[in-house]
């Protein structure tokens, strides 16, 4: 178990909440979900992720706050503690996912950091296929495997300070800073001649689309909602197991899930007028989306090269504040399983970390091989074993620990944990087998041709 000393604590309950809400928003919110609602149709797709992320991600929040908050230990540690048998071992699924998550998420920040760079250097193209090729260009190589680096060095820096002395601070100067740059940049768009357009197709919903295209709408908004909210990988059980008092966990989800919610809302005001004025169709070209189209709207506009700069190092902020989470993840089960000091355990994953992902930072190809996997795969596994242990064998605990700083729930309790046992394990286990489904179509596709160039 742990090593002698005083486990560490949030010192305030803003502190864990902005920790949350910074683990949460990031580049799930900027970079993901304008994709995914340009490619899954619109504001039908915007109706059904809300919807989702209510029915399906508030439970689920829940249960990884009363994990954590009920062992105050490490995914790991916390499965060993609460499961028997087999579902003691969950907990390595989450470590695992960690470590390859923030491999190549760190890879993608770096870009970011560089299209903040671009932006500066008023070097961003406007037309499309050109500003495909910059990406191209950037996305991999030494150049990528350096913006890596130094993005490592700032997780590292941040995670060896601790909870309350790192990971508090960080989060309190760069939360208010996000919401304050996202909701300036929303107004500025607002005077741009595609706006209205942009509202119209964010804004009012085509029912039609939903009727038509659900089984790909479904488990995307449901995988989108899961990765937003920072759940299925442990980051709430170890953040929550940080917390010393019995607060109302039920209402801190609340709160998170709000500021996730309205920072993704935000950014689809942000994005979809500049691509509207621009003439680039929303949802163009997938996941290079931000990189590419909306950067070549931005080197189409005046002053869109100040606009790009803002914007991309508020994703870099962002992805900072999600990033250090991950790493808290590993980190905290090396110092209380492997009793290391902080700094040691910092150093040694963050460096293990950085050489994962230089194949991510060397091809596109690989950098889809970890993302898929880990996404489709690990997180919705992870999730969805953990749900299941909680809502069908340790449901009394469950809500013992909940009423914990709310009192007697009464039948709330129940209704919980039934969203948890069908409707969260129904979704999670339909989203796992269009999830391999789709790994299985990468690697015989895309993956093999790679491999025989
Ligand atoms: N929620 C983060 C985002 O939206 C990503 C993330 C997923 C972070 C899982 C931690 C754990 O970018």
């Amino acid at each position: 178990m742990s090593s002698g000393g005083q486990r560490e604590q949030w010192a305030t309950r803003i502190g864990f909440i902005f920790a949350a809400v910074g683990s949460a928003v990031g580049l799930g919110n900027i970079w993901r979900f304008p994709f995914q609602v340009g490619q899954e149709g619109g504001a039908a797709f915007l109706v059904i992720y809300l919807l989702f992320i209510v029915l399906i991600g508030f439970p689920a929040m829940l249960i990884e706050f009363v994990v954590g908050r009920h062992t105050e230990r490490n995914p790991v540690g916390a499965l060993q503690e609460i499961g028997a048998g087999a579902w003691r071992y969950v907990g390595w699924i989450f470590i695992a996912t960690g470590f390859v998550i923030l491999s190549y998420y760190s890879v993608v920040a770096g870009w970011t950091i560089r299209y903040t760079l671009l932006g500066l250097q008023d070097d961003y193209i406007a037309d499309a296929a050109e500003a495909e090729a910059q990406f191209v260009t950037l996305a991999s190589g030494l150049d990528a495997i350096f913006l890596h680096a130094i993005f490592m060095v700032a997780v590292i820096a941040i995670v060896a300070y601790g909870i309350e002395r790192g990971i508090e601070l960080a989060v309190k100067v760069m939360i208010p800073a996000i919401i304050v740059i996202m909701l300036g940049l929303a107004v500025y768009v607002a005077t741009l001649e595609g706006a209205s357009e942009a509202y119209s197709y964010y804004l009012s919903p085509e029912w039609g689309v939903i009727a038509a295209e659900w089984q790909s709408i479904l488990p995307a908004a449901a995988g989108q909602a899961f990765f937003t909210l920072s759940l299925g990988m442990g980051v709430m059980i170890t953040y929550a197991s940080y917390l010393g008092e019995d607060r109302n966990l039920a209402e801190d989800s609340a709160i998170i899930i709000g500021f996730d919610t309205a920072i993704a809302f935000v950014t689809g005001l942000i994005v979809f007028p500049v691509l509207f004025t621009a003439g680039v169709a929303p949802g163009d070209p997938g996941a290079g989306a931000i990189f590419v189209s909306l950067a070549a709207a931005f080197g189409d506009l005046t002053f869109g090269w100040l606009i790009g700069a803002i914007f991309f190092a508020t994703v870099a902020i962002a992805a900072l504040s999600s990033a250090i989470s991950l790493m808290e993840v590993v980190v905290s089960y090396a110092i209380d399983e492997l009793d290391l000091d902080r700094v040691t355990a910092t150093l040694a994953i963050g460096g293990a970390i950085f050489l994962l992902g230089i194949p991510s930072a060397y091809d596109l190809v690989l950098l889809d091989l970890f993302d898929l996997f880990a996404d489709q795969i690990l997180l919705v596994l992870g999730g969805l074993l953990l749900a299941i242990l909680v809502s069908w064998s340790l449901s009394t605990l469950a809500i013992e620990e909940l009423e914990r700083g709310i009192g007697d729930l009464g039948s709330l309790g129940t209704a919980w944990i039934w969203a948890v046992r069908i409707p969260v394990v129904l979704v999670l286990v339909v989203a796992l087998v269009l999830g391999i489904l789709d790994y299985y179509e990468f690697l015989s596709g895309d993956f093999a041709a790679w491999l025989e160039e």
